[in-house]
């Protein structure tokens, strides 16, 4: 059968052709020919239960049959046994209301929206700026890319772009922030408490990061201090906190939410990609009661997005979680998570490795050309794309990722139900394209 994938792109790149995929099962993406390749990043950092079940499917197409579209604010079954569900098992202490969208930006957009309703409903209408970071993602609406700091994707759009602040990311590898003061001091963290000096509390609407930073640059953990600091100075100064969860949600980091790693509960909890797998478009913001209060005394509505809460996509999330339920999936990622952090650190004596990093099934290496430096590779050497495309001469997809002053970084995010021999297959493969795509360079 001819390869017809060329009329696919909507902006073609040279004589470049997508990559075909006629399926998807289990831990596999399988090409038009039967080649089967290794699916090390779940899609983009998605595909938590893996790919595939067939009793996902089979709920997805009773549930479209039940009820195609009812409108967002209407309750269904499906939607209901999913708030309970998330409440009951896998929400932090106290958040309790929900709210769902289609995906991630989409997310992170409503709840910048919901911070401002809450502040304006409360009588604080200066309050608006949203302070995020440096090596950040947070999607790519206008709304989001303003409030991130990934350089790469504002490019050119900085007119339709609102100004708010960014602290510096906490990148422990490329400190700054600590520079001659004997050891970590959260002085990353504190920046925050200096912008929202600086800019005028009552200026604040929000404070936006990753809890793991994800493919932006590469799977940064914080110290352990960082996200309790956080939640201090927010507090503080009464500007919300929202945690971005869209792609560390859900298990991936080996809890229910990366925040649980540090016992923070954030204002508002953002999350995407792992509540549905990859099985459907949802994603949601999830609120304590002190956040919709305000709103709700006002007598306010906050508007849905159509698509929101797609009774088939809610019936296929609520089928997802129980899955990772009743496979301990969660446990899974944290133990498979220690075994992949070990294989990896068999890379780090590699000489273009700059270090091996992550938690739980989010991890990654950043590369470099000079370890001593931590310089990077020339920006038309296209390292990352080079070890990617050498992945997949060999059977596996990684997820390329990294921004200056770290622009090389390759992600993994395997579905939890990857077994040792292909986290083996997966390092053993990563380890060979990095030297294949520097060797001549
Ligand atoms: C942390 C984070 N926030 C937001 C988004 C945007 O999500 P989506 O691509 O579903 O719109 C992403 C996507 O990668 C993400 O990683």
């Amino acid at each position: 059968m001819p390869d017809r994938s060329s009329v696919y792109p909507f902006v073609s790149r040279g004589d470049s052709v997508p990559l075909s995929i006629a399926r998807t099962e289990g831990v596999w993406l399988v090409q038009p020919d039967g080649r089967r390749i290794l699916d090390a990043a779940g899609g983009a950092i998605v595909a938590g239960i893996g790919h595939g079940r067939a009793e996902v499917a089979e709920v997805a197409a009773r549930a479209l049959a039940e009820t195609t579209y009812v409108v967002p604010p209407f309750a269904t079954p499906s939607r209901v046994a999913l708030v309970e569900r998330l409440r009951a098992r896998w929400l932090p202490p106290g958040i309790l209301r929900t709210m769902f969208t289609s995906g991630g930006s989409e997310s992170v957009d409503l709840a910048i929206r919901v911070a401002r309703q809450y502040h304006v409903c409360a009588g604080r209408t200066g309050r608006w700026k949203v302070i995020g970071r440096a090596l950040s993602y947070h999607g790519t609406t206008l709304a989001t890319l303003a409030v991130g700091g990934q350089t790469s994707r504002r490019k050119g759009l900085d007119p339709l772009l609102t100004v708010h602040p960014k602290a510096p990311a906490c990148y422990p590898l490329r400190c700054e922030s600590c520079h001659g003061r004997g050891g970590c001091t959260l002085a990353c963290a504190d920046a925050f408490e200096e912008i929202i000096l600086r800019e005028g509390p009552e200026t604040v609407s929000a404070v936006i990061a990753e809890p793991v930073v994800g493919s932006t640059a590469g799977a940064l953990v914080p110290p352990d201090g960082y996200w309790p600091r956080l939640r201090e100075l927010t507090k503080r100064h009464g500007v919300l906190l929202i945690a971005d969860e869209v792609m560390s949600g859900f298990g991936r980091t080996g809890r229910e939410f990366a925040v649980d790693h540090f016992g923070v509960v954030p204002d508002l909890l953002v999350g995407g990609k792992g509540l549905a797998a990859g099985y459907a478009p949802i994603g949601g913001v999830y609120a304590t009661e002190e956040v919709v209060a305000p709103i709700a005394e006002k007598g306010e509505e906050v508007m849905f997005y159509t698509y929101a809460a797609h009774p088939a996509s809610c019936a296929v999330a609520d089928k997802v979680l129980e899955i990772l339920e009743r496979e301990s999936l969660v446990v899974r990622a944290a133990e498979l998570g220690v075994y992949l952090a070990e294989r990896l650190r068999t890379l780090a004596d590699h000489p273009h490795v700059a270090e091996t990093r992550g938690r739980g099934l989010l991890q990654a290496i950043e590369i470099v050309r000079d370890r001593e430096t931590l310089a990077p590779f020339a920006a038309e050497h296209r390292i990352t794309a080079r070890v990617v495309m050498a992945g997949l001469r060999r059977g596996v997809f990684f997820y390329p990722g990294g921004t200056k002053p770290g622009p090389d970084v390759i992600c993994l995010g395997p579905p939890f139900i990857v077994t040792k021999e292909e986290i083996d297959q997966i390092v053993d493969v990563l380890g060979e394209s990095l030297s294949a795509a520097v060797a001549g360079l």
